[in-house]
């Protein structure tokens, strides 16, 4: 199985097991270009699979190299809307060497649903997706 599946069954994994996670994707950085490429996701599929950096909360977490929770995507001016549906979003760089190579992305249909323990257990999913990298 290549990676991009792999990666698909981890996102399906995530997005079936956790109430809260209804889209689940992995977004790196693509080759040489400021942007980033939707690898593999789980859920509905998006117009936005390529996003360049500073844009929306995925291109400002390739640049910032930070965790980025948003309890409310409303609240957002830089935001690029997925789905009418979605009220929240937690993106968690991943990093191989310590260099930021992509990220976890999640969308939730609930309101203000991510805790610290989300980024603690997105840091850990995000350390092993870099070991089969
Ligand atoms: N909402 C993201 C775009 C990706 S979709 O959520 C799948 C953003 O603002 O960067």
């Amino acid at each position: 199985m290549d990676v991009k599946d792999r990666l698909t069954g981890v996102c399906e994994v995530l997005e079936s097991n956790i109430p809260y996670y209804d889209w689940v994707g992995f977004y790196f950085k693509n080759g040489d270009k400021e942007e980033l490429k939707l690898k593999s996701f789980a859920g509905e599929p998006t117009d936005h699979e390529i996003i360049p950096f500073g844009k929306g909360i995925c291109g400002q977490v390739a640049v910032s190299n930070k965790n980025f929770v948003v309890p409310d995507v409303k609240a957002q001016n830089n935001y690029i809307a997925c789905s009418i549906h979605v009220k929240a979003e937690i993106v968690i760089p991943l990093f191989v060497n310590g260099e930021n190579i992509g990220q976890i992305d999640i969308d939730s249909h609930t309101a203000d649903p991510f805790s610290h323990e989300d980024e603690i257990f997105l840091q850990w999913v995000n350390e092993k997706v870099a070991e089969i990298l």
